[in-house]
């Protein structure tokens, strides 16, 4: 048996703004999706029984499909068993990230298969192989719509800086709790919908995502310095200006200000495309305990992330 895996994403700073050519700040978290291959001769099965992606079997090759999360998982991992013209296999997918909130599950799903079935038939792939393999195929499925950040990402780890091209930043883990909505998001749709608001508003929207770049710009040398309380007090003024180009949502908002109020936190923002998906928070002094509760209360899914997390990695034979 083969396995891979691979981390997921949020987008700390500059989400939409990166879409018109400002800066974002993106980090891998600990929460990873893994892939597993294994030879069984006359079929193509795939698996995943873990609690994010609600346990399904299902056999490709019969078509037959158990639910909307097997049709989810499985696209991708198909797209990659076609490049790689797989068959007699056993896929198992596991997965800690919850699928459609923002966090770049179907990027690791894809990674750490490309990883885990191009190292079971043999072949070494680099990581920039991976990473461009990746999201053509990431891409593909989702009918062209697909940014090189989260396979990237996914690959490498760390953190990336996206502007005009995406390059690796060296700095440090912070520790995160991020709130799950529970409210699917629609990427495409959300920047559709900041796009023709911008269209109608190009003066106010060129200072919005200018001021939303030297946001991303700003927190770099307080992500080194660990500075927590300035790096929470720049989620609070991104978190406002996405407000203000309409990606917010009532579910959003609710766990943002309780993270600010009863969790304690030192700021707290939407990350990623917005509408619904997830939010981040940055602890306070009293730590994730609180926010954890603030975030339970206000009916919102939360975790512990940890940024910079490690890329695509194979893991020990099983
Ligand atoms: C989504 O995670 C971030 C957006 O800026 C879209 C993108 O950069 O592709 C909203």
């Amino acid at each position: 048996m083969t396995t891979a895996s691979a981390p997921g994403k949020i987008i700390l700073f500059g989400e939409h703004a990166v879409v018109s050519g400002a800066m974002a700040l993106g980090g891998a978290i600990d929460l990873r999706a893994s892939v597993s291959v294994q030879d069984r001769a006359g079929c193509i099965v795939v698996t995943a029984d873990d609690l994010m992606l609600q346990g399904f079997s299902l056999d490709l090759q019969s078509g037959r499909l158990s639910s909307p999360e097997a049709a989810y998982a499985t696209r991708y991992i198909s797209a990659v068993l076609r490049e790689f013209d797989a068959h007699d296999v056993e896929v198992r997918i596991r997965s800690s990230l919850p699928a459609s909130a923002g966090l770049g599950s179907s990027a690791a799903i894809v990674v750490a298969a490309v990883m885990a079935v191009s190292s079971h038939q043999g072949c070494s792939l680099t990581l920039k192989e991976i990473a461009a393999l990746s999201f053509r195929l990431e891409r593909q499925v989702q009918d062209g719509l697909a940014s090189p950040t989260d396979t990237a990402l996914a690959t490498y780890g760390g953190y990336l800086k996206i502007s005009s091209e995406i390059s690796p930043l060296d700095l440090p883990p912070l520790e995160l709790v991020v709130g799950y909505t529970g409210v699917p998001h629609n990427t495409k749709s959300e920047v559709e919908k900041v796009q023709k608001l911008k269209k109608r508003y190009q003066d106010l929207f060129d200072h919005i995502f200018q001021a939303i770049g030297s946001i991303s710009l700003r927190a770099v040398p307080l992500i080194k310095d660990q500075n927590g309380a300035e790096i929470g007090e720049l989620m609070n003024i991104n978190h406002g200006l996405l407000e203000a180009i309409g990606v917010s949502s009532r579910e959003l908002c609710e766990l943002v200000y309780a993270c600010r109020g009863a969790g304690g936190a030192l700021g707290a923002k939407i990350t990623g495309a917005g509408g619904g998906g997830c939010m981040i928070a940055i602890p306070g002094p009293a730590g994730k305990g609180p926010l954890m509760t603030a975030i339970k209360q206000a009916k919102g899914r939360p975790f512990v992330a940890k940024t910079g997390a490690e890329g695509v990695r194979l893991e020990r034979e099983e």
